[in-house]
This record gives C-alpha cells, sequence and structure tokens, in this order.
C-alpha cells in the first residue's frame, strides 16, 4: 500500500469518530502489509462487523458485556465530544471478513471499516485547563495489543499516532498511567518517568 493515509483510505464518514485526516500519512507507511490505523468506527460493535474492538480490550482488563445499544450510546456520547475524545484502532485487512457489513464502500480504493479484524487500540483525551493560559493536555487511555499481535510495533503505533493527535490539537503535554512493567515500553515510546500514580477506586 503506496502513498496512503487515513483520509485516502476512509471516507470522511459519520460512522467514524473523529477526522481521519489527523492521521499522519506516515504513520499508516510504518504499519505492517494491510494493516491500517483509523479512528474507530460506529461499527466497531462486534454484533455489526468482523472487527473485535472489545475483544482487543481485554488484555487490559474485564471490559463486560456491551449490548449494541449501550456501545451505541457510548459511541454517540465520544462523537458529540470528538475534540476531546480520541479513539484510534489498528485493523488488519489482511483477515477476510466472516460476516460481513452490509453496508460496502462505493469505491474500491476506499477501505470498509471492518472488513478486516481489529488488532490494536488506544485513546488520547483532550483535557481543557486554565492553568498554561487555557492549557490543553493530551490523557493516553487503554493502550491494547490484541495477544497473537504484540512484538509488531503496532503498541508503538498506536501512540505515535495519539501523541501525533495530541500535539494537532495542540496539547503542550500528553502523559500516561502505567503499571512498573510496562515503563520500559513507553520509555521505546519516547516518555520519561514524571510524578507517581495515585488511585482511589469506589
Ligand atoms: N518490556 C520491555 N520492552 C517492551 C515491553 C515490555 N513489557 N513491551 C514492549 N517493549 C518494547 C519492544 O521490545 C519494542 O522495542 P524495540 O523497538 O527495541 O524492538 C518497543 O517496546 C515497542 O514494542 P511494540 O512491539 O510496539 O509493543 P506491543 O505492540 O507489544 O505493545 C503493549 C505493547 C501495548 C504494552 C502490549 O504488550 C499490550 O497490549 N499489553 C497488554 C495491555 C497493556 O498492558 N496495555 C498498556 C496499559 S497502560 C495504558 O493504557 C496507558
Amino acid at each position: 500500500m503506496a502513498s496512503i493515509n487515513a483520509e485516502s483510505l476512509f471516507k470522511k464518514s459519520d460512522d467514524l469518530l473523529f477526522d481521519p485526516a489527523l492521521i499522519p500519512a506516515e504513520l499508516q507507511m510504518t504499519l505492517p502489509s494491510g494493516y491500517v490505523v483509523r479512528p474507530l468506527s460506529r461499527t466497531d460493535n462486534q454484533t455489526r462487523s468482523n472487527t473485535s474492538f472489545l475483544k482487543t480490550l481485554e488484555v487490559l482488563t474485564t471490559v463486560g458485556a456491551i449490548t449494541d445499544e449501550a456501545f451505541q450510546e457510548r459511541f454517540q456520547y465520544l462523537k458529540e465530544h470528538s475534540d476531546k475524545y480520541f479513539t484510534i484502532v489498528i485493523e488488519d485487512m489482511n483477515v477476510p471478513a466472516t460476516t460481513p457489513r452490509s453496508a460496502t464502500s462505493s469505491s474500491p480504493s476506499l477501505v470498509t471499516p471492518g472488513r478486516g479484524k481489529i488488532v490494536a487500540a488506544g485513546t488520547v483525551l483532550v483535557e481543557r485547563k486554565f492553568i498554561r493560559q487555557l492549557g490543553l493536555v493530551g490523557h493516553i487511555e487503554d493502550i491494547a495489543v490484541a495477544a497473537d499481535q504484540q512484538g509488531k510495533k503496532l503498541g508503538l503505533r498506536i501512540i505515535e499516532t495519539l501523541k501525533a493527535i495530541g500535539q494537532s490539537q495542540g496539547c503542550y503535554k500528553v502523559i500516561l498511567d502505567c503499571s512498573e512493567k510496562n515503563v520500559p515500553f513507553y520509555e521505546k515510546c519516547g516518555f520519561e518517568r514524571k510524578g507517581v500514580e495515585m488511585g482511589w477506586y469506589v
């Protein structure tokens, strides 16, 4: 796949969480052949497509049973705040669709989200502050690479994409919390230790 970017691969569609043009073309080029990075789509619920966004998140923690209606409701909320929530996925388009969606692309040069298999995901959440002259901070959350896809630099590409999106939104820093065992991974992604994570669970 030469000279591709998310904008040329995916129609700017109401199905996508945000404008795919925010994903730098050069990041698309660094992925393995047939893999694409794109915004989350409202069709990424497993019950509607061949993809497995929620399944991918299970490498992080329990996801639970999420109905199609609940998925759509949450997606719609994120979409209505699409200057704040940027969730991306990497889809392996080499995987043949077993449950094709009814809607197909009208152009063969355009990729239909959900025709392949989602293998990685991540989110950057843009916080609007008063300090730093109304500064913006990006919070990276829920980075997940499917167990059988780890070690292919997909995690790195997800982080690079989220950093680029955060920068494009005007964030003066992008931060995240992680476990000790993931520190070397995030150091490889250009992060350094800052402060201490604290938590309060209800
Ligand atoms: N320890 C040391 N180095 C690591 C580790 C690790 N645990 N994980 C990755 N690396 C290194 C790789 O060796 C590679 O180094 P190289 O460039 O020298 O070859 C580099 O980091 C990039 O690795 P990737 O192949 O991009 O890593 P991967 O695609 O496997 O993704 C991730 C890493 C996201 C941690 C994945 O293993 C995963 O999904 N784990 C389970 C869920 C998880 O822990 N997610 C992170 C939660 S924290 C958060 O969401 C903010």
